[in-house]
């Protein structure tokens, strides 16, 4: 980061660093996952923390790490250093893991907990840009908000300057009425943080040592303490249980909701929508209720997503119909219209054109521009060429006990209802096929094969047998 000085155009490289505490055991959350990688719309919790630092921080983040440390060492990877808290023993303890790392390599370090997985970008900018004009060694975010949540109070000076952070069980009567309160968002000059640190008492109800107690600290030593009021409160949720996850889901979920509205996409209900992070939608969508789309899903414009439909990892192009489906893995290119009631697997590429109607199936097939499959079909393992009708009850029989086989119908071929199609198999260009049809040999062009009644040809042999009473 650059600034100006007052005297002129002279330059400086501040280094900003986040350290994240994830350490802590999470107990309230009666979970076997770490708390810090619990899922809010599709990533976890850490994720979201990472990302809003990311816009303000220049240096590597710092994420402490206790409680399944290695689950989280995994999940972090390379995108941030860790740091071992072991024993855990209190907020301020946790951030001092990080000073053999930064000691003397950075300028500012801005201290949160992984569990405020709501906070933006811009807040922890302002929190910097707070801490950069004040003459003391620290910044803290605050909310005013009714509902205390447990939080910690900000204990004010007559004069109205930050006096100190009262965490709830040892606040009097009279201090929990207090309503601005501790988010968990603080940003320190370097050089006074880490002796700050080492200072902090244990303390002696609960046996830790408590981050909150360095705005104390400062205070006594006549060092200015400042505070960026902040008033959105949906913003600050703190997750501690799964009902605060799904408050902060919730509240999540609006703001990405928000977000696509904004940018052209209708939604009938937003309420029940579900859109996860990185989610792309073109303009003139409309997202009818019940809707899901998670992970990596690229939609583009005038489609109709919906009701009752869930989408995974799959890309949709423009005027696309999509009502009471699952898709999943799937491509869909323009003016394709599914459902209801279709389910497409992954390896399901649908080009332009084509419809497929209630109570289809297609896994690892193309079916080419044009093509109509209405009711009721299985197609797997197949390539289908334009404008091809594959009739009601149409099963490419793809599995034969060990192993998948292709089927390969070419352009313009009629296959008639209910038709089997025993893989390995091609039908060559305008075949048909007639209703009941078992196909079990190629059909040359423009031919027609009708028939095939079961009979006994072998025994078999039984791969499970019913077991003896
Ligand atoms: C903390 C604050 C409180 C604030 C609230 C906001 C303290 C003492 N209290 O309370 O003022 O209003 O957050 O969310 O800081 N952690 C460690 N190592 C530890 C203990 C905790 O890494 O030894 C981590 C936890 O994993 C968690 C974070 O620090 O991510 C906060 O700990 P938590 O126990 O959730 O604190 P709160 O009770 O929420
Ligand atoms: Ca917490």
């Amino acid at each position: 980061m650059f600034i100006i000085s007052a005297h002129g155009a002279v330059e400086v490289t501040l280094k900003i660093t986040a350290v994240l505490l994830a350490a802590g055991q999470g107990t309230r959350m009666k979970s076997e996952l770490p708390k810090v990688l619990h899922p809010l719309c599709g990533k976890p919790m850490l994720w979201h923390v990472l990302e809003a630092l990311k816009t303000v921080t220049t240096e590597q983040p710092v994420v402490v790490v206790g409680h399944g440390a290695e689950q989280v060492r995994k999940y972090v990877g390379n995108s941030a250093e860790c740091v071992l808290q072991e024993p855990q023993l209190g907020t301020a303890h946790a951030a001092l893991q990080a000073e053999l790392l930064l000691k003397d390599k950075t300028d500012y370090v801005i201290i949160t907990y992984a569990d405020m997985p709501l906070l933006r970008g811009e807040t922890f900018k302002q929190l910097l840009e707070t801490q950069r004009l004040n003459a003391g060694p620290l910044s803290l975010l605050t909310v005013i908000a009714d509902d205390p949540r447990g939080f910690g109070r900000i204990m004010r000076k007559a004069d109205g300057t930050v006096e100190a952070i009262v965490e709830e069980y040892v606040a009097t009567l009279e201090q929990r009425e207090i309503k601005e309160l501790n988010v968990g968002a603080y940003c320190f000059k370097a050089e006074w943080l880490w002796d700050a640190l080492h200072r902090i008492e244990k303390n002696p109800k609960k046996g830790e040592y408590y981050l909150t107690d360095i705005v104390e600290l400062a205070v006594r030593e006549n060092l200015p303490v400042q505070a960026v009021v902040h008033d959105d409160f949906m913003e600050t949720i703190g997750i501690n249980t799964r009902v605060h996850l799904s408050e902060a889901e919730a509240a999540l979920r609006m703001r990405i909701n928000h977000e696509h509205m904004l940018n052209g996409v209708s939604m009938m209900n937003p309420a029940s929508t579900y859109i996860e992070i990185g989610v792309k939608i073109g303009k003139d969508t409309t997202i009818l209720p019940n809707t899901y789309l998670h992970g990596n899903i690229v939609i583009g414009e005038r489609n109709t997503i919906g009701p009752n439909t869930i989408i995974r990892n799959t890309t949709i192009g423009n005027d696309c119909k999509i009502l009471v489906s699952v898709l999943e893995g799937a491509v869909l290119e323009d003016d394709v219209d599914v459902g209801p009631f279709a389910r497409l697997r992954k390896g399901a590429h649908l080009k332009s054109h084509v419809h497929m109607g209630n109570f289809g199936e297609v896994k690892d097939s193309t079916l080419h521009e044009g093509v109509k499959m209405g009711h009721f079909s299985y197609i797997g393992n197949a390539t289908i060429g334009a404008r091809t009708n594959i009739g009601a009850g149409t099963i490419t029989a793809n599995y034969d006990g060990e192993k998948k086989n292709p089927t390969e119908i070419g352009e313009d071929v009629f296959i008639g209802s209910d038709t089997m199609l025993i893989a390995p198999l091609k039908l060559a260009d305008g075949a048909r096929t007639g209703a009941g049809a078992v196909v079990t040999k190629n059909v040359p062009e423009d031919t027609l094969v009708v028939g095939m009644p079961a009979r006994a040809i072998r025994k078999v042999e039984r791969k499970t047998k019913k077991q003896d009473p």
